[in-house]
């Protein structure tokens, strides 16, 4: 079987080698992929914003199955497209992604059907956000409605600050298009969980959970990023808490968008907040995430490729995967200035001596490659990832991973999984 991924992050790359495991696959390709992937897979240009390029790639490659890694392709409808061609494609169709593409429409959709949410209210104008303001108290959250690649969310620590936020996202200059309608949010306390399932459109088979670490600086200081680092282990959530958020919020979405005439067949990612009320949804993403995947995927036993061929054929079973009892965690390591701008082209050194180290596995995030060498090439650059008997030892594999890695301007945060180290 051929397959093809598309994207070109860290993510990706772990899809490309889990992948690369299962027996039923020959040849993997790649669109556009990395340095990194490149020693993995066959790395083809694409442009993942634009639709002709994707079946262009397609076209040339006739793949029998196509991952999509990034949600910008299937904002754009990757999948009815290639469905409609009879290219069998792993994920949602447009319509059922706009539970992660339009932030009003996933709050509302969660209200429709009673699942737990934060008190919000949709405004399209200044007028709407000053009426609004009325029923909250400070902080409060102010979210861009589209896709914003992590910039679209402030926590205003008072009315005014998100009264001036909301005015820049509406008047489009902080985000474009996705700011010209935005969503004001009561300010959630707790820790944060990606509970990731596949759907068939109808049942689910839930990921082990795991636990990313969104903002820049040690402490969760500093801004928001794409995602700093994140474990996962088998006592992160217990067993009754993960049935609870099957029956509760993965299994309620599906038959909710089933029944909206929008079947979700893919990942759903539910991004919540275990407050003292209880498990509430923060956001939905219609694709696996980054850099949740690549610890998730270094505990999967089982095959990826049957559990995504159970998804579209819609056989989608509670037991499709089988996991390890070890716990795994990723460590990203930036370019200097991430998540604002950066450098790119600094050559990255020590990843031989890294990759010697038991259970540890470097993904490749933004490298390209060059006369045998590595150069950044992005904000992420690498996801240092370890597996391990348990959490200490995988967290210190990671750390002595990192320590042997190095280029101009990289920083990591010092501190993932620190807080469940301490429990
Ligand atoms: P989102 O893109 O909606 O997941 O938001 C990005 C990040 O902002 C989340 O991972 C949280 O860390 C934070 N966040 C979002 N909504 C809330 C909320 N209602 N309360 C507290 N923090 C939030
Ligand atoms: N790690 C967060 C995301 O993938 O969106």
């Amino acid at each position: 079987m051929k397959v093809l991924v598309i994207g070109s992050g860290g993510r990706e790359h772990a899809l490309v080698w889990k992948l690369r495991q299962s027996s039923r696959v020959t040849k993997i390709y790649c669109a556009p992929g990395n340095g990194g992937i490149a020693e993995e897979a066959e790395c083809i240009a694409a442009d993942v914003k634009s639709l002709e390029s994707l079946i262009a790639v397609a076209s040339q490659v006739g793949p029998d199955l196509t991952v999509i890694g990034p949600e910008l392709p299937l904002m754009l409808g990757v999948v009815d497209e290639f469905t409609s061609r009879g290219w069998r494609t792993f994920g949602p169709t447009k319509a059922a992604a706009q539970l992660e593409t339009s932030k009003s429409f996933a709050k509302e959709f969660l209200q429709r059907h009673r699942i737990p949410t934060a008190h919000y209210a949709i405004c399209n104008s200044m007028d709407e956000v000053r009426d609004s303001l009325h029923h909250f108290h400070p902080p409060l959250v102010v979210k861009a409605d589209g896709l914003a690649a992590g910039k679209g969310v402030v926590i205003a620590q008072t009315k005014d600050e998100a009264a001036t936020v909301a005015s820049e996202m509406l008047s489009g200059k902080m985000l474009g298009e996705a700011g010209a309608r935005v969503v004001l949010e009561e300010f959630l306390q707790g820790d944060e969980l990606s509970f990731l399932v596949v759907s068939d459109g109808e049942r689910v088979a839930p990921l082990v959970a795991a636990q990313d670490h969104k903002r820049v600086g040690d402490g969760d200081s500093g801004p928001n990023t794409g995602g700093m680092g994140a474990y996962t282990t088998p006592t992160i959530i217990d067993d009754q808490m993960r049935d609870w958020l099957v029956n509760h919020v993965a299994r309620p979405v599906v038959a909710g968008m089933k029944a909206e005439g929008a079947e979700f067949k893919g990942v759903l990612y539910c991004g919540l907040m275990m407050t003292a009320r209880g498990p509430m949804v923060l956001e939905f993403n219609c694709r696996f995430g980054d850099p949740e995947t690549q610890p998730i995927l270094m505990r999967m036993e089982s095959d990826l490729v049957e559990a995504i061929e159970a998804s579209i054929d819609g056989r989608t079973s509670d037991g499709d995967f089988k996991w390890s009892s070890d716990s795994a965690v990723c460590l990203v390591v930036a370019s200097g200035g991430y998540p604002g701008a950066y450098e790119a082209g600094k050559k990255i050194i020590g990843l031989e001596q890294a990759a010697k180290i038991d259970g540890v596995k470097v993904f490749h995030s933004g490298t390209s490659s060059r006369e045998g060498g590595f150069y950044t090439a992005g904000g992420r650059v690498l996801g240092i990832t370890a597996r391990a008997g348990n959490l200490p030892q995988a967290v210190d594999s990671a750390y002595r991973a990192a320590s042997t890695i190095g280029f101009d301007g990289a920083h990591y945060r010092k501190d993932i999984a620190a807080r469940a180290l301490k429990r």
